[in-house]
């Protein structure tokens, strides 16, 4: 189970604790040109497939893409971007080779997309299910990204050309966001949304992170996790779950943490410090005797997950319905909060979960997504190289 774990580096680090609540975002949404579908933009897919699939291994950032980048390099008028002008299933994508490079906002920095993660809120998002608060069509897909800032914007003061970030690259996924996503080779994105990629990461390593850290991290937070409290993860091998038994045990000091996950699951679980892995295909979590001080449910199991949570504990419900005393959030998306967790991701006490089916090649996003969202995923499906 160790391959699905990014290597340590031994260090040490302090966390301190931060609101995840930020106010509105600024928003920066120059119109999307996108070029129109072209009758063979499906084949583009179907050829790029057959080029291959990239190594298996993690490559460390020195060699990543985007190091190549300079500084100086031009940015072009046009980029490579993944596009969608209609909601729908993982079909109504298709690879434009002529979408607009995304104005930067004066607080913004402009980032070749070196790497970039997949999330079920991008799926959803693209089945049309927040039409209501959604940016117009056509979309960029795509919230996480791990890259190199090529340009920035004249109010920006924390990061320059050169500089290798990561982020979540809208600050609430469900209102208003980037038309213009990660799935692309430039995005725009506010320097108060992004952090220094953790040294010893790599782009695909810090790419799968921001959404899902964030969201883990968030979890805990808002249902008052405290240090010698348990906690039980609902969906531990997932992508906020295994982030999720990490941080409870690395960040917040849970004595004790418990996970669900079908069988061949189990032994990741354990890997990432879970002290009990509870196999769901063969017993019923809610039937255990075992209470918890915390539950953070990231599967859907609301009704049940109020079953096993201790008089005064908390219910995180992440997805479906919630059922009192539980509650739900929507994460935001936070620079200076991911910047507190690179030291736990610098010294290894925290390591990135990457689904060992990936990484999947720029060509192969429909691939990627359809992969996501038949739910069995490991980990975080990370998309690179771009393009
Ligand atoms: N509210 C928010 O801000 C927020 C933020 C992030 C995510 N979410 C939501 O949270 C959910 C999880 O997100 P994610 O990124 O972790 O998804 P994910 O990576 O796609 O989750 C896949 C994992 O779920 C596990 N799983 C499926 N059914 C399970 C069950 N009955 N019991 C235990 N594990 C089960 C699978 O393990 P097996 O193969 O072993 O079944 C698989 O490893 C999604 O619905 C997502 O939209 C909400």
């Amino acid at each position: 189970m160790q391959a699905f774990l990014s290597s340590s580096i031994p260090a040490t680090s302090s966390y301190s604790r931060s609101s995840s609540l930020l106010p509105q975002p600024a928003h920066h949404q120059a119109p999307l040109k996108i070029s129109a579908p072209a009758p063979g933009s499906r084949a583009i897919t179907a050829v790029a497939t057959r080029a291959g699939r990239p190594r298996r291994c993690i490559a460390a950032s020195a060699s990543s893409p985007a190091a190549a980048t300079k500084a100086t390099t031009e940015v072009p008028a046009q980029m490579k971007a993944w596009v969608y002008d209609a909601y729908g299933d993982a079909s109504v994508l298709r690879l434009d080779g002529a979408a607009t490079v995304p104005a930067v906002g004066e607080d913004q920095v402009l980032v070749k997309v070196a790497a970039a993660a997949l999330n079920p809120v991008d799926a959803k998002r693209r089945a049309g299910k927040f039409q209501a608060t959604d940016s117009p069509l056509p979309t960029v897909p795509g919230y996480d990204m791990a890259g190199v800032v090529v340009k920035v914007g004249s109010q920006v003061k924390s990061f320059k050309e050169g500089d290798e970030v990561y982020g979540m690259i809208s600050e609430k996924p469900l209102e208003g966001p980037k038309q213009s996503g990660s799935l692309a080779e430039y995005t725009a994105v506010e320097e108060k949304l992004l952090a220094r990629k953790p040294a010893g990461l790599d782009f695909v390593q810090a790419a799968s992170l921001p959404l899902a850290v964030q969201t883990a991290n968030q979890g805990l937070e808002r249902a008052g996790l405290g240090a010698g409290q348990s906690v039980l993860v609902l969906g531990g091998a997932g992508g906020v779950g295994s982030l999720t038994i990490q941080l409870a045990k690395q960040v917040y000091g849970a004595s004790k943490a418990a996970a669900t996950a079908s069988t061949a699951k189990l032994d990741l679980l354990k890997s990432l410090g879970a002290d009990v892995a509870i196999d769901y295909t063969k017993e019923n979590f809610e039937d255990l005797p075992e209470k918890y001080d915390v539950v953070i449910d990231a599967v859907g199991q609301g009704d049940k997950a109020v079953k096993v949570v201790k008089e005064g504990g908390s219910v995180a419900v992440l997805t479906g319905a919630v059922t009192p005393p539980g509650f739900r959030f929507v994460v935001t998306s936070n620079g200076s909060a991911l910047e507190k967790l690179n030291p736990y991701l610098e010294s290894g006490k925290v390591k990135p979960v990457i689904d060992p089916k990936g990484p999947f090649p720029f060509s192969q996003v429909v691939e990627a997504f359809s992969y996501l969202e038949t739910g069995r995923a490991t980990g975080k499906v990370v998309i690179s190289p771009i393009p």
